[in-house]
């Protein structure tokens, strides 16, 4: 048995003997119930199981009191009476219990999982989990679609949201990204604008494709990424046969502090599948949750999901938009494989619970 739970969950992913510090203390695996080190300890066995259980032998009010009987309010003559607090505080934790949905990307669903360093970029970046090679680092992975509603069928046309937290041993690390290496403008003040021209038309609360067209019509720049959304990229096989791409340009330092310019792209490794139009509207009645279904099943199926992560890598000298006759810090715009390639081969995310 390990000594620490944190320890404890770098054994259990294969990486003894690395730097400790890549497996954060503060939020590590956090649930939605338990603290940091016991969800660490149940996921690597070192405490409990290693799935959640319900265990308890009864229910508790929201004050921690047993309930009496769960199941029977307490009546004179067959009546439920007002003294039953019990039946009022399940009445109020039911009738209050709907969180408020996200603006954005509210469908989704995601998995635990590791990212491995296979490769040594220390002269790019000096970034505690990219050090060394067979290093991995804890990450959480979310999919999700963008525009349509939680209980909305989660394979239907739209972009795909592809958001990884790495538990790194110098804080939480954020990639928010998508299935298309674009986005829809340039300007983020015209973000409300391309959320709400994919939304529901206010006058009669019905899709309607018009106010996005009217949208890319009016936003030449946006046309790359709508092409990909009426596309069979708008329509993927469930979440994980998705490429998955950071958008933005991100920045690496060494420790030198000398600085290149990055995209990431997180590619398949079991494939980039797509629907068809008609496949995935048919699904969608069939099975309104296929995506995330897709990715429970194959997790409990004991499948490899893996992405490999490359990077493009831009010099600071290379970034001059005259020369280049693109800004390279446009989000509308990709940077031409011909000039940077998208060859190097970095690590491996694998998912597993
Ligand atoms: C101005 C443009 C944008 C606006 C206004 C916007 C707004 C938002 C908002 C409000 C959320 C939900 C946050 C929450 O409730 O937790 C969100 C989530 C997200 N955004 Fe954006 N966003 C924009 C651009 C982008 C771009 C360019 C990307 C891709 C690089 C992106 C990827 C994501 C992803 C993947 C999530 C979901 C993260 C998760 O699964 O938890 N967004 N965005």
């Amino acid at each position: 048995m390990a000594a620490h739970p944190v320890q404890a969950l770098g054994e259990a992913i294969g990486s003894v003997g690395v730097d400790p510090r890549a497996y954060q203390l503060s939020s590590l695996f956090q649930g939605a119930n338990d603290g940091p080190a016991k969800t660490a300890a149940k996921i690597t066995g070192v405490r409990g199981p290693g799935k959640r259980v319900d265990d308890s032998n009864y229910f508790t009010s929201n004050e921690g009191i047993p309930f009496p009987d769960g199941a029977h309010s307490k009546t004179i003559g067959g009546m439920p009476v007002a003294s039953d607090i019990h039946l009022f505080q399940k009445q109020q934790h039911f009738n209050r219990s709907k969180n408020l949905e996200r603006m954005v990307h509210p469908c989704g669903s995601g998995a635990f999982g590791y990212f491995e360093t296979t490769k040594d970029v220390t002269a790019y970046c000096k970034a505690d989990f990219l050090k060394g090679i067979g290093l991995k680092t804890p990450v959480f992975t979310r999919f999700s679609t963008v525009t349509l509603g939680r209980e909305f069928p989660d394979l239907a046309r739209n972009p795909r949201g592809f958001a990884i937290k790495f538990y790194t041993g110098e804080g939480n690390y954020d990639i928010v990204g998508l299935n298309f290496p674009v986005f829809f403008c340039r300007d983020p003040i015209q973000g409300p604008d391309v959320i709400r021209s994919q939304y529901r038309n206010p006058q009669n609360f019905l899709l309607d494709h018009n106010s996005l067209f009217d949208l890319l019509a009016n936003t030449p720049e946006g046309n790359h990424a709508g092409m990909m959304f009426f596309s069979d990229h708008g329509t993927p096989q469930g979440w994980r046969h998705n490429h998955g791409y950071g958008c933005h340009t991100f920045k690496w330092v060494n420790k030198d502090g000398k600085f290149v310019y990055i995209k990431y792209h997180f590619l398949a490794n079991h494939g980039q599948k797509q629907f068809t139009a008609d496949e995935a509207t048919r699904l969608s009645g069939e099975d309104p949750d296929y995506s995330k279904r897709d990715l429970w099943r194959a997790i409990e199926n004991g499948e490899e999901i893996t992405w490999t992560a490359h990077v493009q890598i831009m010099q600071p000298e290379e970034a001059d938009p005259d020369n280049l006759g693109f800004d390279p810090f446009d989000v509308t715009k990709v940077w031409p494989k011909s000039k940077f390639p998208v060859s190097i081969f970095i690590y491996q995310c694998r998912h597993f619970a």
